[in-house]
């Protein structure tokens, strides 16, 4: 079997659990507020590819082809067995949405192919290492003047976020989120006008929105990697 198979954590952690999935987060990290929110960010139009990254059981990706059905949507995960759900949605809401099974840290996808990448969730599941490759093979697959949209675990805002993020920084790979590095992770991978842009306190810590842009080219013909927010 192919190694690269077992380089991702499931959704909820344990496979297992996969089919509690979509419940869960509806309960606990107050998915209905943040994904619309997601989804008017991303600013897509008409004919657009995007990518929704670790798209999951797909509930951002039925929305994103849903708020702009002349776009191409591609969803990629690294789980074959959340991806049957996420067809299976995909179908059940009669959307037309792309499922690849890959692993966000080496995209089987062209440089260049992209309007905007979306990630929800997706980056706490990968190690500091993944997390590095996984920015640069995005800031890769983006157009020049394309854009990256996270939510993801950040610096827990308040002592109870604090708390809760205990949890997910124990099971997951949430340590650069709670010490509020992903922002220069970001910016490191030669992404410019990193900003947060939402906020959301949840049953496992402080979720944070950013918007970044991959620059267009410099003036003589290099893209300018180091920008500033
Ligand atoms: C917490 S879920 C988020 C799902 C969805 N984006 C959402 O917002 O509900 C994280 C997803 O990332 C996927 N994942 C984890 N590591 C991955 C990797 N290295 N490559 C691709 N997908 C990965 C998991 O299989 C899981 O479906």
């Amino acid at each position: 079997m192919d190694e690269t198979r077992h380089q991702y954590i499931p959704a909820l952690r344990f496979g297992w659990l996969t089919r509690l999935y979509d419940p869960v987060i509806r309960w606990t990290m107050r998915e209905d507020l943040f994904k619309p929110r997601l989804v008017e960010q991303v600013g897509m139009q008409p004919g657009h590819r995007v990518l929704d990254l670790g798209c999951g059981t797909a509930t951002l990706t039925i929305l994103l082809k849903q708020h702009q059905p002349q776009s191409t949507i591609v969803g990629l995960d690294g789980d074959p067995v959340v991806l049957a759900r996420a067809r299976e949605k995909a179908a059940e809401a009669g959307v037309d949405i792309s499922f690849d099974e890959g692993m966000a840290y080496q995209l089987p996808y062209p440089d260049r192919s992209f309007d905007r990448v979306v990630a929800s969730l997706l980056l706490h599941h990968l190690t500091l290492d993944n997390k590095r490759r996984a920015l640069r093979e995005t800031f890769r697959v983006l157009k020049p003047g394309g854009q990256l949209h996270i939510v993801d675990f950040g610096r827990p805002h308040t002592f109870l976020m604090a708390c809760a993020s205990l949890i997910v920084r124990w099971l997951e790979e949430a340590y650069e989120h709670v010490k509020g590095m992903v922002p220069g992770l970001i910016r490191e991978a030669g992404f410019t006008h990193v900003e947060e842009t939402g906020r959301y306190t949840t049953g496992f810590g402080t979720l944070v929105l950013t918007r970044s842009v991959k620059p267009e080219r410099g003036a003589g013909g290099i893209e300018r990697r180091n920008g500033t927010s």
